[in-house]
């Protein structure tokens, strides 16, 4: 298993691109299911989880095709036949279950394996089945399995989500475009990656309007049709690549970046006293001398400060100037950075959904492990900032969400490289 090794204490300097979102384009990418047409999506991020995605869409018996060296996904879903997603395969990744939406609406039926607990929480999905018998299905759980089924078809209904789960809104969308009659979503997530899927939807022809606020409304249509459609920027790979020269000082320009994906973020950033400006191709993020300050986070569904990014500003926080609180709000076991933090000289203590951070003068490379995606990228955050070598390992967990990392940052003069090992 491959391991990246961080030499700490170089400010960083230069230019970052941002992808397109990992998350976006993992529900945009079952939304083929609900055409016979061919749906091309550009901007597209090259990571472990599309490649996931692409073999749970080409086991159901749609088409798949990576161009253009990744950044192009070219699907066809017309003799996309079988309606059973593998454990194999959707035990791999939770995003796996937001083909259950697409496939009842196409098929009247679907298998999917129940996802399973992660590393950050148990993640039912009984907010997606109880929207789903709201408009007619069927789902009872068998053999580790949901099986669905909608006899006579999906139909429109109003329904309230108990929270604003962003999976559970995707699958309703996308089930509602093909549904007969209306649909109304309401305590719907807001979050960007759901706007950019009705973007998509409406571009293969369906009939949405209210994405972005709490309420959705989808008239369902007899079919969508083909389209091709650019995935929006990863504010979560921006939010981390902002935080890297804020912690370690520099100026880090990050193309295509957009406060309005990040704007809480940004808010806590000056809040602590780093300079976030905008410029003609994304943000530039500055901090040219001076301390950072300690700031307090609450995590909240968007716009609210996002959980992805709770592990990312913990590593900021390390070396603060006093004490933060960060409280996590969405998932309950989302703290498992902290004692890898700890091993490399960070003051934390966490007691159930609260962490308190004192900041410290300088962190120190040690070896650490990553236990998930966004932990890991804050280890190397910190290792950034370290003083001496910092070694993270098990960085599968890394590649599922982040390209390139090493040659990202590379790119701004940090010293990081990865040592690939087999097995
Ligand atoms: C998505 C993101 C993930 C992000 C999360 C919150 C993708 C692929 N993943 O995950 O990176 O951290 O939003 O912004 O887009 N819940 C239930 N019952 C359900 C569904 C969810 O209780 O049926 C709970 C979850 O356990 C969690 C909370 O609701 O505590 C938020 O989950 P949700 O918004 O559904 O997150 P995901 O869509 O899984």
């Amino acid at each position: 298993m491959d391991r990246i090794v961080v030499q700490g204490g170089t400010k960083l300097s230069g230019v970052i691109p941002i992808a397109g979102a990992k998350n976006a384009c993992l529900t945009l990418m079952p939304a083929t299911l609900l055409s016979e047409e061919p749906l091309t999506l550009t901007n597209a991020p090259r990571l472990s989880d599309i490649r996931t995605m692409s073999e749970l869409l080409s086991s159901l018996g749609a088409e798949v095709s990576s161009l253009n060296d990744g950044k192009v996904i070219a699907m066809s879903s017309h003799n996309a036949d079988n309606h059973m997603a593998h454990y194999d395969i959707v035990r791999k990744m939770r995003a796996s279950n937001l083909v259950l939406g697409p496939l009842l609406a196409r098929h009247g039926q679907a298998e999917v394996s129940l996802p399973g607990g992660c590393a950050i929480g148990a993640r039912p999905m009984d907010l997606h089945i109880h929207a789903l018998e709201a408009m007619g299905a069927e789902i009872e759980l068998r053999d580790g399995y949901l099986h669905a089924i909608a006899r006579g078809g999906l139909k429109g209904a109003i329904h309230e989500l108990r929270f604003a789960s962003v999976g559970a809104t995707e699958n309703v969308v996308m089930a509602a475009t093909l549904a007969k009659g209306t649909t109304v979503l309401k305590n719907a997530a807001r979050e960007p990656e759901i706007v950019d899927l009705v973007k998509c939807l409406r571009a293969m022809g369906a009939q949405i309007s209210g994405e972005g606020t709490s309420t959705i409304e989808i008239q369902g249509v007899d079919r969508l049709h083909g389209a091709t459609h650019p995935v929006v920027t990863d504010r979560i790979e921006l939010g981390t690549y902002m935080l890297a020269p804020a912690i370690t000082g520099g100026e880090v320009e990050l193309l295509g970046g957009r406060r309005d994906l990040v704007a809480s973020f940004c808010d806590k950033l000056e809040e602590a006293g780093i300079s976030v400006e905008d410029t003609p191709n994304g943000l530039k993020v500055k901090r040219a001398n001076g301390v950072v300050k300690a700031v307090d986070v609450v995590t909240e569904p968007f716009p609210g400060f996002p959980t992805d990014l709770q592990a990312q500003v913990m590593a900021l926080m390390c070396t603060a100037e006093g004490t933060s609180v960060l409280e996590e709000k969405i998932f309950e076991n989302r703290f498992m950075h902290a004692p890898e933090l700890t091993r490399m000289g960070a003051q934390i203590d966490v007691h159930g959904g609260t962490a308190t951070v004192t900041g410290v003068e300088r962190l120190r490379g040690a070896p650490v492990m990553a236990t998930d995606l966004r932990a890991s990228v804050s280890l190397i955050l910190a290792g950034l900032a370290a003083e001496g070598e910092t070694v993270v390992s098990r960085v599968y967990h890394l590649d599922r969400g982040y390209e390139r990392v090493e040659d990202k940052l590379g790119a701004c003069g940090a010293k990081i490289e990865r040592i690939r090992e087999d097995g």
